[in-house]
């Protein structure tokens, strides 16, 4: 098998935990994604909606999980509704679920094809009071495609004008934002994968490689080790590149004398880590690039500390953006004056490290969280300080991830080289 197995069990606490949040007398109802047109009859890959795959497992197409706590028949407590296939569908896209796989993956006793799903509906729904559906609530997300929960919605409210309708999101935000142990396994598996990867192109890296065979050689080791690929749009950018935060070309060659930045890491099973190396194309550091090297490093360091229960994210980034500040005043971006008379939006900071300091990681890479809820154990984050010269084509990031413990942080990526001596005495063994 391509993944180890996921215990059924880790999905049937999450429905357990969800089932506690809800009011009396509700209803839920989380749909999968669709599978995404591109052009003519192209699609994309299909991902997952991460709240039905937390809840259930089943990374299949055109299922519906319904759970009525207080169904009066014990056994309508919660359905699995899965795509029923068909001689067309098994010659053309192969296998699906049948009932007993869809029941051993999710823990779910209940299991009936889509097709039926009106059958059950509408007796269903007329036993709640509330009804809690699906929305996309991540802060930065486009929202610009209709999903099966959006049409959902649209159908059900048109249906059931006088229910109460709840979100789901805040819900689900609340229970994915502290990771299981069995999550964590994955996680750590994404993270093992990407050091495989990394520590490949160590070797491979020189003057005259291009940025795009540099991704070939790490999709090749996380797709061996079992991961389907990358965790996100991949970011390979040598000189100049290293300064654009979303640079996703990689098409240039890489040049002597320059810095590589590299944004890439593996996913395995539906989870994702999220690693940032940067390191110098001919293997050894100019004295500048160590120099902002040893900057951003010392920051991850100290971010670390600082990113422990009870610190709020604000806070947190503010201080880290004061720790950034002493560095930049050390680099001679500016001078300590200048960092004085600056207000409290550090916009000089702010003109060298541009983006946040860290973001919650699971089954989705900037992953879903209440916001502004305080750190707390057993979540997992990144943190990824970065400093951006565009004028000298110098950009370095470095970036790990953590779950937060008990007594202090663990570090996910700890055996994946970070320090500059290591990085160099790597590249030229
Ligand atoms: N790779 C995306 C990020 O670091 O947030
Ligand atoms: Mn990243
Ligand atoms: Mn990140």
């Amino acid at each position: 098998m391509r993944y180890d197995p996921i215990s059924k069990d880790f999905f049937i606490r999450n429905r357990e935990k969800l089932r506690g949040m809800l009011k009396p007398g509700s209803v839920a109802i989380i749909h999968s994604n669709d599978i995404y047109p591109t052009n003519a009859d192209g699609t994309m890959p299909f991902k997952q909606n991460g709240d039905l795959y937390h809840l259930t497992g089943v990374d299949q197409e055109e299922t519906t999980l319904l759970l009525l706590p207080d169904a009066a028949d014990p056994k309508e407590r919660e359905i699995l509704f899965v795509r029923e296939t068909n001689e067309h569908i098994a010659i053309w896209e192969g296998a699906k679920l049948t009932k007993e796989q869809a029941r051993a993956i999710s823990g779910i006793e209940r299991i009936e094809w889509t097709s039926t799903i009106e059958s059950f509906l509408h007796r269903l729904v007329t036993q709640a009071d509330h009804i809690y559906l699906s929305t996309n609530e991540h802060p930065r997300a486009a929202n610009v495609v209709e999903t099966r929960n959006d049409r959902f919605i649209k159908d059900c409210q048109a249906r059931y004008p006088l229910h109460r309708y709840e979100r789901l999101a805040p819900l689900m935000h609340r229970l994915r934002m502290i990771k299981d142990a069995e999550e964590i396994r994955m996680i750590q598996k994404a993270c093992d994968i990407t050091e495989a990867g990394f520590r490949r192109v160590l070797g491979f890296i020189k003057p005259g490689v291009g940025e795009w065979e540099i991704e070939a050689e790490l999709l090749h080791e996380f797709v061996r080790r079992g991961s389907r690929g990358f965790a996100y749009t991949p970011i390979i950018g040598s000189g100049g590149s290293s300064c654009v935060l979303h640079y996703v070309e990689n098409n240039k060659p890489c040049r002597d004398g320059e810095i590589l930045l590299m944004d890439v890491a593996a996913e395995y099973a539906g989870w994702n880590s999220d690693l940032t190396r940067t390191v110098p194309v001919n293997g050894r550091f100019t004295q500048r690039q160590r120099q902002v090297y040893d900057a951003v490093l010392r920051v991850l360091r100290g971010a670390n500390k600082l990113l422990r229960p009870g610190i709020t994210p604000m806070d947190y980034h503010k201080e880290v953006l004061g720790m950034m500040e002493g560095e930049l005043v050390g680099l001679g971006l500016f001078s300590a004056k200048e960092a004085k008379a600056q207000g409290p939006d550090k916009p000089l900071v702010k003109k060298y490290f541009m983006h946040g300091t860290s973001h919650h990681l699971g089954l989705d890479v900037h992953d879903v969280s209440p916001p502004h809820e305080a750190i707390a154990e057993g979540m997992v984050l990144t943190i990824e300080p970065g400093i951006y010269i565009r004028e000298e084509n110098l950009g370095i990031r470095l970036e790990n991830d953590v779950l937060i413990g008990n007594e202090r942080n663990i570090d996910l990526m700890a055996n994946i080289p970070l320090e500059a001596e290591e990085i160099e005495e790597l590249m030229n063994a």
